[in-house]
């Protein structure tokens, strides 16, 4: 990766190399972590980070779930994550707040381990290439289910829940594709492995319900920029059959943004291109994630007090 100046570390800007931690940390150990992943964006009025008070929301909530207290507010780490992208001149990057349980006792209790906060930001292009993002991927159900509801909390955005994500990633790949879809202990669609998923079926959007998934930002502000637009739009229960005889499909993400998905497990989606229905979402949200569609203006969070 290509290292930038510096890091937020408990409260501290260090230098980029000086944010190290203990081989004994225990989050190496035992996945006792949560983290964000959050873009920022070039927009006509300058940087803005897209979201942010909805990431770091989603950060307490992670931590909440897996009964770990953050030591800093939701304030503080919002004005935190603007620091770290001033001091690092980045006028667009993707940013990683992390929460961790350090060096204290080993074993899989937590509870005596210090609690450490960072941030760091760093340039990222597309996740699946300006390829994917304009033509389209090729996606394949994984052979891993996604985590359950009541193993790991697909909810809390931990470490401990990416080892699933990262098994159905490295299998996609290696058999030739380009990314996972995993399916939920039911045998219901539940996301891909960074990412969450819709289809488009005679004109409504159809995604899978929260149960078993991360609740994308992405995801959200999809719904909504789709309902504005006054499309039918439905979180319901998803078979992989509705994926094979969907018209359109696409994942969300904060890392893949709206990204087409154009063959599913060797059948193409409809005709095998991006549908207009993705499109038009991709076309609108581009607009919005650079402060070009005054309704949605609240969405971003400038890293400079925004010019009036
Ligand atoms: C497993 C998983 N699902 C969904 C998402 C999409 O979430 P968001 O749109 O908030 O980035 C991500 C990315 O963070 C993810 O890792």
């Amino acid at each position: 990766m290509q290292e930038l100046s510096s890091i937020w570390l408990n409260g501290k800007i260090v230098d980029w190399k000086d944010a190290t931690t203990h081989v004994l940390t225990h989050a190496l150990h035992y996945g006792t972590s949560v983290f964000e992943g959050i873009r920022c964006y070039k927009t006509l009025q300058g940087s803005a980070v897209f979201r942010l008070g909805d990431h770091i929301q989603r950060l307490f909530d992670s931590a909440r779930i897996i009964k770990m207290c953050i030591p800093y507010s939701h304030d503080e780490l919002y004005q935190a994550t603007l620091q770290t992208i001033r001091e690092n001149q980045v006028d667009e990057c993707y940013i990683r707040p992390l929460v961790f349980r350090g060096y204290g006792e080993m074993g899989v209790d937590p509870t005596s381990c210090e609690v450490i906060s960072a941030i760091a930001v760093w340039r990222w292009g597309a996740y699946m290439g300006e390829k994917g993002l304009k033509h389209g991927i090729r996606a394949k159900i994984s052979s891993y289910t996604r985590n359950s509801m009541n193993a790991s909390s697909p909810r809390a955005k931990t470490s401990a829940n990416y080892l699933n994500s990262a098994l159905a990633k490295t299998e996609a790949k290696e058999l030739g594709y380009d990314e996972a879809i995993l399916l939920d202990m039911q045998g219901f669609v539940s996301e891909g492995s960074g990412e969450n998923i819709f289809i488009v079926k005679n004109g409504v959007l159809y995604t899978p319900h929260p149960y078993s998934i991360l609740l994308g930002i992405t995801r959200d502000t999809v719904i909504r920029l789709a309902l504005d637009l006054e499309f039918d739009v439905r979180e319901t229960h998803c078979t992989r059959d509705d994926l094979y005889l969907a018209d359109e499909a696409f994942f969300t993400g904060t890392a893949a943004e709206i990204t087409p998905i154009v063959e599913i497990d060797g059948r193409p989606i409809g005709d095998g291109k991006p549908g207009p229905v993705t499109r038009q979402l991709q076309e609108i949200f581009f607009r919005v994630i650079r402060g070009e569609e005054e309704t949605y203006i609240d969405w971003l969070d400038y890293v400079e007090k925004r010019k009036e």
